[in-house]
């Protein structure tokens, strides 16, 4: 185990979680991160979404599924892919990649946490599901390198070539700082994907100044999305799937879900605002923290992308 510079110094927020994550599900597998960043299903091929296809570039293929994309992504980039999950829990998607044998000697595995999870604490349910679908995965061979740090400031010992975020949004003090984080840790070319089951991008917020209320299409992560276009850094994103017969919702930047954007060369990203108030949730009403940002003079993006 190796410690994030900061950890120690969030002793409130590991108090927050430790209560928070009790009762939470933290052992996702690799097929549920799949269809919580695809928002497609390998048993439903006829899903597609925008995520799908602009995932499909890697090797070109038609992947809706993270192992291919995996496998796809060290074929074009010729190097064993770093993964990088942030919020792993028990990091058993980690696990079960690193266990496939198409992936062997390609993928290099680090989870972030502020927990360092043992398996032998998941449950009955959770062992039992584990060992008849991937018996390999609770071997300690493929367990990833496990970092015990606060992801907004976590530095990884190396870029990554892909970063996961996956039902974790919802319970950061600072979402945006986040983005930034990560997106600054991974290679060129290199992918971060954000998902929840439920759309996070409209739980962020600017504090509304008196008699000002903003358009959906004004709040910060629309702002992003239009920041990342204007710099030419390709993105996708959308909360829900094509139907069954191939129509397309309207997908929008203040309701999705699934956020994956791709790293440019010679880019890094540049946090333009601070965090004003961070909302609990009222009991009951799951688990959304609502951050509210410093509302912005002008119509800048609360990120700016910066050229190195
Ligand atoms: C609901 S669990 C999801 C775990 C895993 N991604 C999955 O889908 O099974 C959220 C995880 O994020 C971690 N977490 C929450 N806030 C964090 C923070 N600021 N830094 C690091 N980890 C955090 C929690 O400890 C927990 O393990």
């Amino acid at each position: 185990m190796e410690f994030g510079r900061d950890v120690l110094n969030t002793p409130e927020l590991i108090a927050e979680q430790a209560e928070v994550q009790a009762g939470m599900q933290r052992a996702r597998s690799l097929e549920w991160y799949g269809e919580e960043i695809f928002l497609a299903s390998e048993k439903t091929q006829v899903h597609r979404s925008p995520v799908t296809e602009f995932l499909g570039q890697f090797a070109n293929r038609d992947n809706v599924r993270l192992d291919l994309m995996l496998q796809g992504m060290y074929e074009d980039f010729e190097e064993p892919i770093h993964w990088a999950d942030m919020g792993d829990g028990y990091g058993m998607a980690l696990r079960q990649a690193a266990a496939k044998p198409e992936l062997a000697g390609k993928l290099q595995t680090t989870g972030i946490d502020l927990f360092d999870l043992n398996i032998a604490d998941l449950s009955r349910k959770e062992k039992l599901f584990f060992r008849l679908s991937s018996p390999a995965c609770m071997s300690k061979g493929y367990a990833p390198r496990q970092l015990q740090a606060n992801v907004e400031t976590v530095q990884l010992p190396e870029p990554a070539h892909f970063i996961s975020a996956i039902e974790l949004v919802q319970y950061l003090d600072n979402p945006l700082a986040c983005i930034v984080n990560w997106y600054n840790q991974l290679t060129d070319h290199g992918i971060l994907a954000i998902a929840t089951e439920n759309p996070w991008t409209g739980s962020i917020y600017y504090k509304d100044k008196p008699g000002h209320r903003l358009m959906k299409s004004n709040l910060p992560i629309p702002r992003v999305i239009q920041e990342l276009s204007l710099h030419a850094i390709d993105f996708a994103f959308a909360d829900q799937s094509d139907d069954y017969l191939g129509n397309r919702p309207q997908a929008d930047a203040w309701d999705a879900s699934s956020l994956v954007i791709q790293k440019a060369p010679g880019t890094r990203l540049e946090l333009d605002t601070e965090v004003v108030s961070v909302g609990m949730p009222a009991p009951g009403f799951g688990f959304f923290k609502s951050v509210r940002y410093k509302a912005p003079e002008t119509s800048d993006s609360p990120i700016r992308v910066v050229r190195q």
